[in-house]
């Protein structure tokens, strides 16, 4: 990645609440580079639009929430840095085509464009800052809701990283989860190791672990007996994109954990942001799936896994119908769209 800035080594215990996933420099952008995590905690600074493309293709940032404000300090960079931001704009938005937070947020900044570059970078760093608080918001309220259904500490699973390190500082799932373990009231979380590209394993595993939570890592195929064998009170998960009937999709892997959860009726929560939810599309099969490189699954840390003239099929994300959706809650609400009986 271009423009690294610091690399520590991750020997430290603590939360990731002061250390930003993205932030807004003077005059260009700065993430953790998520593609070197756990080994090795890198801050990248982004100072071209390009750079910025590229680093959400290779999700060195990733994260429906993280994309949002990418999007939004994307066209900031555009404004300062480019001959026409809104072709920039454009770049941008199309970067990656499923979590909805992405053109969310360069729509939020490109409305400011006429009102000059100091009120474009203003809108973009405001962002930031209303990451934070909403995710936080909907955590309380996700926290407050799985406590008054669970007796006792809370045992969850989730899949993928909905973290900080997918937001800014606070994240959405494992918000819900961080503000249950302040409390006192979280058990032990089960973790899905999210194949491809192990954002379960090396990224929330490493979040839960500076949080001091207990957890464990499972293969992805596992997390439907973790559910059947009674180990959780309650699936957790964030979203890219939640459309207007409560179809949600999020990391592929998500709606075999839906299933199980009904099955063993347990709740399945979906913890997201408003700026989640697209009223704009009204069901699951109107979202596009992004599709990405077989290579990411013929091969592991670039050793061929495969047979040669084997193909991959790599979604990225699928759809759990509303139906198996317990709950979804945002900042301003608590939403229940399925019909899934809990026990
Ligand atoms: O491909 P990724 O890593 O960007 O996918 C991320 C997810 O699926 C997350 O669960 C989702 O964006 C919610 S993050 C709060």
């Amino acid at each position: 990645m271009p423009g690294t800035l610091a690399v520590t080594t991750d020997g430290r215990r603590g939360n990731m609440v002061g250390v930003r996933t993205i932030d807004w420099k003077t005059d260009h952008i700065v993430i953790v580079d998520q593609t070197r995590l756990p080994d090795e905690v890198v801050f990248t600074r982004l100072r071209s639009v390009p750079d910025l493309v590229t680093a959400i293709r290779t999700l060195a940032v990733r994260g429906a929430p993280a994309l949002g404000v990418a999007g939004a300090l994307g066209v900031a960079l555009a404004a300062l840095s480019t001959a026409d931001p809104v072709a920039a704009a454009a770049a941008i938005r199309s970067a990656r085509p499923t979590a909805v937070n992405l053109a969310w947020g360069v729509d939020r900044v490109l409305a400011r464009l006429d009102d000059g570059v100091d009120a474009v970078v203003a809108e973009a760093v405001a962002t930031l800052e209303d990451d934070i608080r909403l995710n936080r918001a909907l955590a309380v309220r996700g926290a407050d809701w799985l406590a008054q259904r669970v007796t006792g500490p809370v045992n969850a699973h989730t899949h993928c990283n909905a973290g900080a390190l997918a937001c800014v500082e606070w994240g959405t799932a494992l918000g819900v989860l961080r503000a249950l373990h302040d409390r006192g009231a979280l058990g032990h979380v089960y973790a899905d190791e999210t194949r491809p590209l192990l954002q379960g394993s090396r990224i929330t595993a490493w979040e839960l672990r500076r949080m001091g939570v207990e957890h464990t890592v499972v293969v992805d195929s596992a997390g439907p007996s973790v559910i059947a064998n009674g180990l959780v009170h309650a699936v957790v998960v964030g979203a890219d994109r939640i459309a207007a009937n409560g179809d949600v999709v999020n990391k592929i892997g998500t709606y075999p954990l839906a299933l199980a959860a009904a099955r063993a009726g347990i709740p399945f929560v979906v913890a997201a942001p408003e700026s989640t939810v697209d009223l704009a599309t009204p069901s699951g099969v109107d979202i596009p799936i992004e599709v990405r490189s077989a290579e990411e699954v013929t091969a592991f840390r670039g050793v061929r896994v495969v047979p040669p003239e084997t193909r991959a099929l790599n979604y990225a994300f699928d759809v759990t119908p509303a139906d198996l959706v317990t709950a979804i809650v945002t900042e301003d609400r608590v939403w229940e769209p399925g019909v899934t009986r809990v026990r």
